[in-house]
C-alpha cells in the first residue's frame, strides 16, 4: 500500500521514526516533508498529503503536527479526504471500518512512538465495511460537501 506521510515541525522526529518504520513493514511511504524541524506551516503538510490521496499517488495518509488538530482541520477542507486525530487503537481502525477515514492525524508532542507504531498499523490494515449504513451516512457527508462547494462557486 502508497502511504504519504506529512508533518511540521512539530511532528517532524515522530514522522522520521513513522516513515521508518512503515517502510521495514513493507509500506511504499512517500514521504512528502518537513525534512527538519525548522518552524513550518501544518497547513502545507496537508495541503501535501491530501493531494497525493486525491491525485491517486497515495491510498492513505498519516500527518502529524505538535497536537495533531491543526493537521486534520486543514486536511479536513480538502472535498474526499476524511481525516481525524485518532490516539486510542479502536478509533484508528473503526475510524476507517465505518466512516472510511483516509487520512489518519497524530500528536507528536502528545503521544509516543510505540503507540503512534500501534495506531499507524491498525489505521492502515483497517477496510472500510461497506455497509448500507455507513455508505449511507458517507453519502450524506458527500453531499454537505457538494452542497458547500456550489455555495463557494
Ligand atoms: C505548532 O506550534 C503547532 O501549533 C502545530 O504543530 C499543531 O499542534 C497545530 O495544531
Amino acid at each position: 500500500m502508497k502511504v504519504a506521510i506529512g508533518a511540521d515541525h512539530g511532528g517532524v522526529v515522530l514522522k522520521e521514526i513513522l516513515a521508518g518504520f512503515l517502510s521495514g513493514r513493507g509500506y511504499e511511504v512517500l514521504d512528502l516533508g518537513a525534512y527538519d524541524t525548522q518552524p513550518s506551516d501544518y497547513p502545507d503538510f496537508s495541503k501535501a498529503v491530501a493531494e497525493a490521496i486525491l491525485q491517486g499517488r497515495a491510498e492513505r495518509g498519516i500527518l502529524v503536527c505538535g497536537s495533531g488538530v491543526g493537521a486534520s482541520i486543514a486536511a479536513n477542507k480538502f472535498p474526499g479526504i476524511r481525516a481525524a486525530l485518532c490516539h486510542d487503537t479502536f478509533s484508528a481502525h473503526q475510524g476507517v471500518e465505518d466512516d472510511d477515514m483516509n487520512v489518519l492525524s497524530l500528536g507528536g508532542r502528545v503521544i509516543g512512538p510505540e503507540l503512534a507504531k500501534e495506531l499507524v498499523l491498525r489505521f492502515l490494515s483497517a477496510k472500510f465495511s461497506g455497509a448500507e449504513r455507513h455508505t449511507r451516512r458517507l453519502n450524506k457527508v458527500r453531499d454537505i460537501e457538494r452542497l458547500y462547494e456550489k455555495a463557494e462557486g
